[in-house]
């Protein structure tokens, strides 16, 4: 199907709103973008992955989300093969709007950034999302093998045909951010997706310099260290090994203790200010100009994420959680 055609067909009923709406979440303009950018997303990894159980819970999640106001969406082709872009797609159908009020991220892989590979994935994405463009579209990660010239180009010209809203990366260090740059003409970077949170920085970071100076949006993944700034293994709870593979060493032995006392002490912290402990993990990342994008797998988690958002910590507050989760407070 080429892009501008149909959407997948209208099956379903639509989705009606169940749960009262959240405030409306700010949105941030991305130079050469398209559609401002909501400032905090949901990342739906885990849509179509696993077991069919699981896949109705996310489904359901993901359903919840957007009842509540969420329109920021993050998926990538190689998320469950293609599946969460198709479920994605799918739930955007069935809402009232036929999701044309989304804001839709997606992925092309780190195995195909040859021109004609970028290409391909974009359409088999949009078939798949039922829509005719997608408003951000990232290199999943850079691929030494392949010339940034030969991606960039390609994603320049689909740029031009307005089947991408903005072109962005994600996993990308500072060389391969210049590299990348260099090798685009009208279009620009305006987001680096990289996984950043309150325990997962490094102070002297040029990457995120290079960023801030060049107007790139940073978006940041795992922003709640996979539900432990929400207080989970504070109390001996065993961090499954998926969690710690994907969490940049932060719940390995010789890091651990150290890290859940300084939970606790953000935990402390969060409970004098009157907010919970995911609001001070969202509202650090925002303070630092990141896009925070959560994940959740049930639709609770999606009230809750929003309930963080929506209470605001001070700065002092932030200022503080800054100072315990680099260990210069205790
Ligand atoms: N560009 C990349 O290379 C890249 C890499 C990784 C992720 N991402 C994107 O970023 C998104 C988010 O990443 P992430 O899943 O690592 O982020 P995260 O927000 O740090 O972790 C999400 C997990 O935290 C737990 N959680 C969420 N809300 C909770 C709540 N209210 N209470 C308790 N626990 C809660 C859930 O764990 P359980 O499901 O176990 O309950 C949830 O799956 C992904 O879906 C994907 O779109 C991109």
């Amino acid at each position: 199907m080429s892009p501008s055609a149909k959407r997948s067909s209208p099956k379903s009923r639509r989705l009606a709103p169940s749960a009262p709406r959240a405030p409306e979440i700010a949105t941030i303009e991305l130079p050469t973008g398209h559609k401002p950018h909501p400032e905090l997303g949901l990342g739906l990894w885990n849509l179509g992955r696993w077991s069919a159980e699981n896949e109705a819970r996310s489904k359901a999640t993901a359903a919840r989300a957007y009842e509540r106001g969420f329109r920021w969406f993050d998926t990538a082709e190689v998320y469950g093969n293609g599946r969460s872009e198709r479920l994605l797609g799918e739930m955007l159908y069935r809402t009232a709007t036929h999701g044309d009020d989304a804001f839709v991220t997606t992925k092309v892989s780190w195995e195909h950034l040859r021109p004609a590979q970028v290409r391909a994935s974009l359409i088999n994405s949009l078939e798949r999302l039922g829509r005719p463009s997608v408003d951000l579209y990232l290199v999943h990660a850079p691929d030494p093998h392949v010339p940034l010239s030969e991606t960039m180009g390609a994603l320049e010209a689909l740029w031009k045909e307005g089947r991408i809203g903005a072109i962005g990366v994600s996993n990308f260090g500072l060389e391969a951010l210049e590299e990348a740059a260099r090798h685009l003409t009208e279009a620009r970077i305006t987001v680096n997706q990289l996984q950043y949170n309150l325990f997962d920085r490094d102070e002297a970071d040029p990457v995120r310099d290079y960023c801030r100076t060049h107007a790139i949006l940073i978006e940041a993944y795992t922003p709640l260290a996979r539900g432990l700034l929400h207080g989970r293994y504070l109390d001996g709870q065993r961090v499954p090994a998926e969690v710690q593979r994907f969490t940049n060493r932060l719940f390995e032995p010789d890091r651990l203790p150290v890290i859940l006392a300084r939970t606790r002490a953000l935990r402390d912290l969060a409970g004098e200010a009157g907010v919970p402990l995911a609001s001070i993990a969202l509202h650090w990342l925002r303070r630092q100009g990141a896009a925070p994008v959560v994940g959740a797998s049930r639709p609770e988690q999606i009230d809750t994420n929003l309930s963080a958002w929506t209470a605001r910590p001070a700065d002092r507050v932030l200022a503080a959680a800054d100072a315990i989760a680099r260990g210069d407070r205790a």
